[in-house]
Formats: C-alpha cells, structure tokens, sequence
C-alpha cells in the first residue's frame, strides 16, 4: 500500500482505539484497548520517524514553515510522547487519567491534522507512486510482529502466511 496511504489508516485505526478506550465501561476491555493504543501509537510514531519523515527529507529538501518536513521530526510526536508517558503514568481508574487521555487525544488530532492537510499532500506531489509503495512496504514491515499479533486491523491487511497468530492476546499492561 501506498506509505501515506497506509499512514492516514493508522490515524483512522488510532482514532478508533481513543474511542474505544473513551466509550468501553468494561475495565477489561478498556484496559486491553489503552493497551492496543498506545502500540499503535508508538509503531505509527516510530515507522514515521525512522522511514517515512527521512524519505520525504530526502526529497523536499529542508524547508521553512508550516508542514516543515524537511526539518526535524515534527513537534507534534515530541509533545505525543511526553503526554504518552503522562497517560502511562496514570492507572486507568483514577480521576486523574480522562483529562491526560483527552490531551493525548487532542494532540494526536493536530498530528493528523498537519499531516494530512500539509504534508501528505506535499509528500505525494513531489514523490514518484512507486517510491510511495515502497515506502508503504517499508513501513508495514517494521513493525514487531508481536504488536500486529496484538491488532485484528492491522493483522486483517496481511497477507495470509502471517496471520497464523492472529487472535493471540497479551495481558493487559495497564489493568491495575
Ligand atoms: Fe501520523
């Protein structure tokens, strides 16, 4: 699949797993979904920084200015990671957690939000679709396998060979 292509399903797989865990009642279930989130939050993030964000530099070159990709890693995955281990920090049941959860859930929006309005569009202009595609492969192959055994979404985009484990559940890191 075509790397922003593959992207922006992340961003729509990620922003059903903040639902989830918003809207899930059951403490089992909304634990296991905090789980799955926070995996596909830092493979997305990860596969981001390490395959896709030094490709697009490559080819924009550096420059000023909103939907900057030829600078550094954008601010927003900076400013994700710190409230990540904010939320990590917080037990789910503890009033404390639904105001760190909804900033994490503010701060990945304004990440899709320069991505898919500045520069995923930039990105897709300026590179060739087979360059695109290989980059996709890139990504979908960086991830551990034991984080795609983890998301039926992610897991159901397989091929067939690689979905032998699909259904395999780790405990809950954030139960307690
Ligand atoms: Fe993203």
């Amino acid at each position: 699949m075509n790397a922003t292509h593959l992207l922006m399903a992340q961003h729509r797989a990620i922003e059903a797993l903040f639902d989830d865990v918003a809207h899930e009642t059951r403490r089992p279930q909304r634990a296991r979904a905090a789980s799955r989130l926070t995996e596909e939050l830092i493979a997305h993030m990860a596969a981001e920084e390490t395959i896709f964000y030094p490709a697009a530099r490559a080819v924009l070159g550096r420059t000023r200015g909103p939907g900057d990709v030829g600078g550094r890693v954008p601010d927003e995955h900076f400013m994700l990671r710190v409230q990540l281990r904010r939320v990590l920090a917080t037990s789910l049941h503890t009033p404390a957690f639904t105001p760190r959860f909804e900033a994490l859930r503010t701060l990945f929006s304004h990440h899709v939000q320069a991505e898919e309005t500045e520069i995923f569009p930039r990105v897709e202009a300026m590179v060739s679709a087979s360059r695109l595609e290989s980059l996709g492969a890139e990504v979908e192959g960086s991830r551990p396998p034991i984080w795609i055994v983890t998301t039926e979404t992610h897991a159901a985009m397989l091929p067939t060979r690689d979905r032998v484990m699909r259904g395999v559940r780790l405990p809950s890191l954030t139960e307690n």
